[in-house]
């Protein structure tokens, strides 16, 4: 199947690591340009030039999202550097802490406002090119009751309900709203792969909750990203897409 994702303009925030990097890779791959942020200088510039490798145009800036200002004039230059936007995918996430109210601004700044933000800024000019789409990277943690109490799940909550009614209201500018969910997702140099090593009976036991005995990778969260980005996915707004192996049990109607 052709994702017609070639040319297109994507903006990928926390994309030198993770799902975020396996999002801007296939993007990437199928012909997007791509502009992303992070905050590691490093791993920002091998990024951009690992993209440039697969023949797009890509623009890596280091740039925290926690920092509002900073972060609406980055998405404003990449806009500008793109020449449009087609395609934005809010990545970023403060993860989980049990930091007291400490965690709980971090997850709002972050995770809600990383999105709110960005999708301010992305609106306009997506119209004005004919559309677009927004893919919003929740959580299971949103879905299920999961580790603990905590800002992390509850903010990924708000992010679902927040791409549902942003979807009805853009649905007329031709922009489509959607929300990835994915399960415990194995990534280079994240929270599961220090698990594996850190808390191995723990982890062992979240491998086991999985009907196939294994967390997910990235690349399986960004070839559903990568679909609902592409105008493959045409007649889909609102949604949530669980992407989990079956790690949760409850039944979607
Ligand atoms: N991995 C999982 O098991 C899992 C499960 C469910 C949902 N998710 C969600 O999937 C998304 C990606 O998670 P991940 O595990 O791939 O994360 P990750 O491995 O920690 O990667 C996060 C990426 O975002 C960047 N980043 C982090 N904080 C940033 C900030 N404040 N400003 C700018 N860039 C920032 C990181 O680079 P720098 O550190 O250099 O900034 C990195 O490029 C998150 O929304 C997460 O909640 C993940």
């Amino acid at each position: 199947m052709d994702l017609q994702l070639n040319g297109k303009k994507a903006i990928v925030t926390g994309a030198s690591r993770g799902i975020g990097r396996a999002v801007a890779d296939l993007l990437a791959r199928e012909g997007a340009d791509i502009a992303f942020c992070a905050r590691n200088a490093a791993q920002v510039a091998e990024t951009e030039a690992a993209l440039k490798g697969a023949g797009v145009e890509a623009a890596g800036a280091i740039c925290d999202v926690a920092d509002g200002a900073a972060y609406r004039s980055w998405l404003g230059e990449a806009v500008t550097t793109l020449g449009g936007v087609d395609i934005f995918v809010a990545n970023v996430s403060a993860g989980g802490g049990m930091e007291g109210e400490a965690s709980w601004v971090a997850n709002f700044e972050v995770d809600v406002m990383g999105t709110v933000r960005g999708a301010e800024a992305v609106i306009t000019p997506m119209a004005e090119g004919g559309g677009g789409s927004i893919v919003v990277i929740s959580s299971i943690a949103a879905l299920e009751t999961f580790a603990a109490p905590q800002a992390y799940n509850a903010m990924k909550a708000a992010l679902l309900t927040y791409a549902k009614q942003l979807g009805q209201a853009a649905a007329a500018a031709g922009i489509r709203v959607n929300a990835v969910s994915p399960g415990p997702i194995l990534c280079k140099g994240g929270f599961w792969e220090d698990a594996q090593n850190s808390m191995p009976e723990q982890y062992q036991a979240v491998a086991a909750a999985h009907p196939a005995g294994r967390l997910g990778t990235p690349e399986e969260v960004a070839a559903c990203v990568a679909f609902l980005a592409s105008p493959a996915a045409g007649w889909v707004t609102g949604t949530n897409l669980i992407v989990d192996g079956g790690f949760t049990k409850r039944v979607q109607f």
